[in-house]
């Protein structure tokens, strides 16, 4: 049996397969779910195109939703994020071996260029077989995939895709150049493609930005799921998670002392506040920006400082970008901080810190130290070390999240892929216009539930009294839809 697949060395894959095995230890709702849905297969019949870091966990859950009946292809939705010897132990597979490799195609390395990053998007939803044996399913983090299919289909419609201009970014005028080649080779690729999805799954915050976006619009073009949404996976992964893997990027990037430091952290959501507290944690003097007056109270009451970048750019030693926004760290304020200050972006997308701006500062200079560490030197000799060109960089600079928060968000993915798959017909309003919803709230418990006791977590139990007082079902759900955690 061959395996479609562009990854960057097979061998990779033993070392790969060690730590997937390792990483199931440490995912016990995945491997719940394999116990329970294994027998009845539900995603079979999914062919799941999916667009998330290619990192160990991932595969973990790659291998849940091939465990319970689908097929997959898979990319990273990030150039830098993929760990080589996951990417390669995934399309082995558990049983076979570099020279016959008998897992799943994957397309993703660390390291890839805007083209090749958007080739690899395109392959997972191209599948081998005719019309109606393609993709039905989308795996989203960040919204990739999705807005290569509604793009496809919108400019298919449109006779051409608009001519790129200065205006565009340089990953859109790549983007642009792809859809361009697609439907030079296939002028209805996209409307089949997208004609076969029943929905999709998104994973993060501004990925399910841009679903809500599309819905409002009325363009949206099948249902959607907003896992991020899940409190099983903003409130842990998005907090703890980063909490975790933001200090792991920096030690591995520049292992400077953080005690003593005066780090600032601008965004105060899910992220901004793991990101705060582990900085903290180390010994920093924290400083949060925000635009929002409750997160911006939050962090006071947190016992943060909270200033304008503006007033205080000039002190800090670490600044990181938690907003999901654009143009939060300009050129201007690069040139304004300490010299060998750090600067980094743990939102998804790579336009928080504005680094075209920065290349085109008179007379800088770019050194690599090493790989996603660069120090960008100014003309009067002082520099700023910038990870990950920008990009998130606890996958650009580390692994990313470990696997145990990992296993709350992927739960969600798999129950949300089987919700979809399954039960296509009820996610559509009354018009019959798809919708994007989060899970019910016993599937969000139910991701807790199955955590619980690895961590040796007692939980106590309502009486029928107890549980006629609260008005709440003994076996929940315990909380309203409107209660925030
Ligand atoms: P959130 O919406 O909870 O928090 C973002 C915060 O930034 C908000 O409180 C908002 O008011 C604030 N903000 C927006 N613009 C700002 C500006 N110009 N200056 C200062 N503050 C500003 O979102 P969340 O969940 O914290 O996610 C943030 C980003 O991180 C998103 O892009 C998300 O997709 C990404 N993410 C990254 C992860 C990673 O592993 N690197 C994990 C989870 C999410």
């Amino acid at each position: 049996m061959s395996v479609d697949h562009k990854v960057r060395d097979l061998t990779l894959a033993e070392a790969g397969r060690h730590q997937i095995r390792l990483a199931e230890h440490e995912m016990p709702g995945l491997m719940a779910l394999r116990a329970e849905f294994g027998d009845s297969q539900p995603l079979k019949g999914a062919r799941i195109a999916g667009s998330l870091h290619m990192t160990v966990q991932t595969a973990v859950l790659i291998e849940t939703l091939t465990a319970l009946g689908a097929e997959v292809r898979w990319a990273s939705c990030n150039i830098y994020s993929t760990q080589d010897e996951a990417a390669a132990a995934v399309v082995v597979g558990p049983n076979g071996t570099p020279e016959d490799p008998q897992g799943v195609p994957v397309f993703a390395w660390k390291g890839e260029t805007l083209e090749e990053y958007w080739d690899c998007t395109e392959q997972i939803l191209t599948w081998p077989g005719g019309p109606g044996e393609g993709a039905n399913m989308i795996l989203d983090d960040g919204g990739d995939a999705t807005m290569l299919v509604h793009k496809g289909k919108e400019w298919e419609a449109a006779g051409q895709v608009p001519p790129t201009t200065e205006e565009d970014s340089e990953e859109f005028g790549v983007f642009k150049a792809l859809v361009r080649r697609t439907l030079a080779q296939d002028p209805q690729k996209w409307t089949t493609v997208a004609a076969g999805i029943k929905g999709v799954t998104e994973e993060t915050t501004t990925g399910v930005h841009r679903l809500y976006q599309l819905a409002e619009a009325g363009e949206l073009l099948f249902p959607a799921i907003n896992v991020n949404d899940s409190v099983t996976k903003s409130k842990f992964d998005n907090k703890y998670g980063c909490r975790h893997s933001l200090i792991d990027g920096l030690n591995r990037a520049t292992d400077v002392l953080i005690g003593g430091k005066v780090a600032v952290v601008a965004g105060y959501g899910d992220v901004g506040k793991g990101c705060a507290e582990s900085l903290r944690g180390q010994g920093a003097r924290v400083i949060v920006t925000e635009i929002d007056p409750i997160c911006a109270l939050q962090a006071a009451m947190d016992g943060y400082q909270v200033a304008r970048l503006d007033s205080v750019v000039d002190q800090a030693d670490i600044i990181i970008t938690s907003t999901g926004c654009f143009n939060v760290v300009t050129a201007e304020h690069m040139q304004q901080m300490k010299n060998k200050a750090i600067l980094a972006n743990i939102g998804h997308f790579d336009n928080e810190i504005d680094m075209a701006g920065l290349a085109r500062v008179p007379g800088i200079t770019k050194t690599e130290i090493k790989p996603q560490v660069h120090e960008w030197t100014f003309e009067d000799g002082e520099s700023i070390i910038v990870l990950s060109e920008g990009r998130l960089m606890n996958l650009g600079n580390a692994t990313g999240h470990p696997s145990f928060v990992m296993s709350n968000s992927f739960s969600n993915q798999t129950i949300a892929q089987i919700e979809l798959f399954t039960k296509t017909d009820e996610y559509v309003d009354e018009e019959g216009a798809p919708t994007v919803e989060t899970l019910p709230k016993h599937l969000d418990e139910k991701v807790a539930q199955l955590h619980l006791d690895a961590l040796g977590v007692e939980l106590t139990e309502l009486t029928k009294e107890q549980a006629e007082y609260l008005g709440v079902d003994v076996a929940g759900p315990y909380k309203p839809e409107h209660y925030r955690y």
